[in-house]
């Protein structure tokens, strides 16, 4: 059965969830007090960058089965379901998880629920939060409003293709009523196949939280290894691989370079333990501390090999491939390339980002950084080329050409993606983190 679903917030999570549910084929109400955004949504532009999504949003738009408006009103106080997708950033001079959002969302739906309407919170929290809303929206409404927490994990990049086709569907609930309504706004996904799990509320709140954890966990284990691999002589590449062999460790986020970055893995691990920390098992998640440090070491060591192939920084040029925090997305927040970028910059350096879609997002971000849209011309009389983020166009450049436009045939690949046999016999000297190269 359709059911009418009301999606607040509509940043990357909303947005794509919001044209998810039109696509299953749900009457969809789109909420987003930004108004930029807002505007940008209802002429069916996306407010940044997500392959595929593009064409879904144009698509349920013409449908009709999709509107997006600044506030709650009539329209939207009529929906069985209303999705919380607020952001829940990293606060100001903490590590913890800003949840004033998803409790002003809160507050503003609850005068305009029926007593039927369930409430799905989608956003990443810390636990607890959920009951905090239950008991704040049941004395906004008058009655005992039904909240349920519904974790999502699309990733940047292939979150349409996450949303439609998950892996599972987890939802945390205090009735059966509010199941049933989850179920039925997730009925086509689920006639395929797709695990549905009906947990209790905190776990709910945690499966996401420890599952960004996990996966952050995994690549600053790899990234440990490089960092004994470069003074070892050992390939952390090689070892990534033959690891992942062992079916219970696995072959994925395994890959080592510059680390992880994002809107998410990085503030969901301070996060988890600014909240652990509060509920007093803060030991319980200090291992995370050292993932963090790990993950950021990285960016040091790229600094410092930058450093020690140009010498003194000052004046040298510095060319960036890709910026944004990996590819198919011109997301820069939390970016390693950036902070690398901005590093390098500040010591001097004259610093050119090429990107194939995150240039406008650069321009925003730190105008202050040299943009090029076009290749050939970014890397023109480069000092040093680091490889920061691994588009596909870098995969599959050419190094013959790119070595004759360059200063010094230098490059720094810091997501191993580069084919060093062919670069090499172009005559760059490769470098690249967690493995030692011998060049010539
Ligand atoms: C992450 C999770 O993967 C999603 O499941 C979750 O829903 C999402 O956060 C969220 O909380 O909303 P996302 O941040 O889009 O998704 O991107 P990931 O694919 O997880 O990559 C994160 C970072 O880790 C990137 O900077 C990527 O380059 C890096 N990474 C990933 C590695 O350095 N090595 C790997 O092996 C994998």
């Amino acid at each position: 059965m359709l059911v009418k679903v009301s999606v607040i917030g509509l940043g990357y999570l909303g947005a794509t969830h919001a044209v998810a549910m039109a696509e299953l084929g749900h009457e969809v109400v789109g909420i987003e007090p930004d108004v930029r955004k807002l505007e940008a949504l209802k002429s069916g532009i996306l407010p940044f960058h997500e392959p595929g999504l593009d064409q879904a949003l144009h698509n349920v738009l013409a449908s009709g089965r999709i509107t997006f408006q600044g506030e709650h009103d009539e329209n939207s106080a009529s929906a069985d379901l209303h999705f919380i997708c607020v952001g829940t950033p990293q606060l100001k001079g903490s590590d913890a998880a800003d949840t004033s959002y998803v409790l002003a969302a809160a507050k503003a739906l609850a005068p305009h629920l029926k007593p039927s309407a369930v409430v799905a919170g989608k956003s990443t929290v810390p636990v607890g939060t959920a009951a905090e809303l239950q008991r704040v929206m049941t004395e906004v409404a008058g009655f005992d409003v039904n909240l349920v927490w519904n974790p999502e994990f699309l990733r940047e990049g292939t979150a349409l293709e996450d949303s439609l086709r998950p892996d599972r569907i987890v939802v945390g609930a205090w009735n059966d009523h509010s199941v049933d309504v989850i179920r039925e706004a997730y009925a086509p996904i689920l006639n395929l196949g797709t695990p549905f799990l009906v947990l209790d509320v905190p776990t709910a709140e945690l499966v996401k939280v420890a599952a960004n954890a996990f996966l952050a966990t995994k690549i600053s284990f790899i990234n440990a290894m490089a960092e004994v691999a470069e003074v070892s002589g050992a390939d952390a590449v090689a070892l990534a691989r033959a690891i992942g062999y062992d079916e219970r460790i696995g072959n994925k986020f395994l890959r080592t370079g510059i680390g992880f970055g994002g809107g998410c893995l990085p503030k969901d691990i301070r996060g988890f333990m600014a909240r652990a920390e509060e509920l007093g098992v803060g030991s319980a998640v200090e291992f995370l501390k050292d993932v963090d440090a790990i993950n950021l070491r990285r960016r040091d060591r790229v600094v410092a090999l930058a450093k020690s192939e140009l010498g003194d920084v000052r004046g040298k040029r510095v060319t960036m491939l890709g910026i944004s925090f990996k590819p198919d997305s011109d997301d820069l927040r939390d970016s390693p390339a950036l902070e690398i970028s901005q590093r390098l910059a500040k010591e001097g350096a004259v610093v050119t980002v090429h990107d194939p879609v995150s240039l406008s997002a650069l321009a925003e971000r730190d105008p202050s950084l040299g943009r090029e849209a076009e290749l050939i011309e970014a890397v023109r009389e480069a000092d040093l080329v680091i490889l920061g983020t691994e588009w596909k166009q870098y995969k599959v450049a050419d190094p013959v050409l790119l070595g004759s436009l360059v200063a010094t045939k230098t490059v720094i690949d810091g997501r191993n993606v580069l084919d060093v046999d062919s670069w090499q016999q172009a005559g760059w000297k490769v470098i690249a983190l967690g493995r030692t190269i011998k060049n010539a």
